[in-house]
């Protein structure tokens, strides 16, 4: 017998983020609460305005996450067992010493490059990945994941075409190069991108963030121009979103979740020159459960957000669970970031996903 009644209610294994931007400082503490609600863990960005490249940076920095996190939600203790899972950021001088520091460390999960000049706060990032083999061998001996911004860096290629260049210039010749580093494609937003993830050994895997499943470029100029919905990589056309969305809802384990949220002021958005980057930490389980159930593929989110991705880093499933319910909320029209506030994707508009429950 077919059954067309919709599913109104998820429960999944406690889902992580593999890709998350928390800034320090004030915004820190109004931002880790609400990753902290929904997600065990959460893959922590490195791209502060003095990047974190060392072991010890990165431990202070645990610390701060972590002490931001043990005052919410005090009833339930939702979220206070919290575990932010640290990055370091390459550099030019990222020594073979460093990463064999940091596998020691047992709180660093990965290392991020990002081409100096791709996003926020990458001026220090690497100018020639030359400079890192030392760095990149000693990864692919210690299986430490590779985390990439896969971008190219060039103002003359076409900001669109991007993401397919630096997968055809860099990141093939990289895998020849060192056949079994463990990669995660950061962020992916385009067709090319699926493609070559699919096509890879299962070393290679990537993350997809919620926005890039539910918006394409049109979103950018829809009436005016929307700062909000400007990010990096950029969104793509709708072919792209669909074979994000196809990739998603494969069931394919090297595609797993990771939000990519990053949170700017409102000032910083709104401006002649406006930040890369969208907030959706807020509310990310329940933009993704809205894209899986358009795909009508809401079967396939527990092993993309729950699952997948743990597998990939070598990290025991979560035992929590969460529930969401197909009820609609207004999302705020802002939320505070430290003594500023932030515009949250959606602000004032309906999200059609509820997170209920957190146990
Ligand atoms: O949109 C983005 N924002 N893309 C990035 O790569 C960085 C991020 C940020 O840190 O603001
Ligand atoms: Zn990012």
């Amino acid at each position: 017998m077919i059954n067309n009644s919709p599913t109104n209610s998820i429960t999944l294994i406690q889902p992580d983020d593999f890709h998350l931007h928390v800034r320090e400082g004030d915004a820190l503490k109004s931002v880790v609460p609400d990753t902290a609600r929904q997600f065990a863990r959460a893959i922590i960005m490195p791209n502060l305005a003095d990047p974190i490249t060392t072991v010890e940076q990165a431990q202070n920095y645990r610390e701060e996450i972590l002490a931001s996190v043990t005052d919410i939600d005090e009833d339930s203790k939702n979220g206070t067992d919290f575990e932010p899972l640290m990055t370091l950021y390459l550099t030019d001088k990222t020594t073979a010493e460093t990463i064999v520091a940091a596998k020691a460390s047992g709180i660093i999960h990965a290392l991020k490059l990002y081409p100096a000049g791709a996003t926020t706060n990458s001026d220090k990032g690497v100018t020639n990945l030359e400079n890192i083999y030392p760095a990149l061998e000693a990864m692919q001996e210690t299986g430490i994941p590779l985390l990439v911004h896969g971008e190219v860096t060039d103002p003359e290629i076409d900001i669109f075409d991007r993401e397919r260049v630096f997968i055809e210039t860099i990141l093939e010749p990289l895998i020849k190069r060192f056949p079994t580093l463990k990669v995660v494609l950061e962020h992916i937003t385009t067709s090319d991108a699926v493609e070559f993830v699919t096509n890879a050994p299962d070393t290679i895997a990537a993350t997809i963030t919620a926005h890039h499943l539910l918006m394409n470029r049109n979103t950018i100029f829809a009436g005016g121009i929307r700062p909000h919905h400007y990010c990096l990589p950029i969104l793509k056309r709708e072919t792209h979103r669909q074979a994000l969305v196809k990739a998603a809802t494969s069931g394919n384990p090297k595609f797993f979740l990771g939000t990519d949220s990053a949170p700017h002021t409102q000032g910083a958005k709104e401006s002649a020159c406006g930040c890369a980057g969208m907030y959706t930490a807020y509310h990310a389980m329940e933009l993704y459960a809205e894209a899986f159930d358009n795909a009508d593929a809401l079967d396939k989110l527990e092993g993309f957000s729950s699952i997948f991705g743990a597998k990939f880093y070598g990290l025991p499933q979560n035992t929590n669970s969460i529930t969401l319910n197909r009820e609609s909320w207004q999302v705020p029209a802002n939320l505070p970031l430290g003594k500023e506030q932030i515009i949250p994707l959606r602000a004032g508009e309906q999200c059609h996903w509820t997170l209920v429950s957190n146990d």
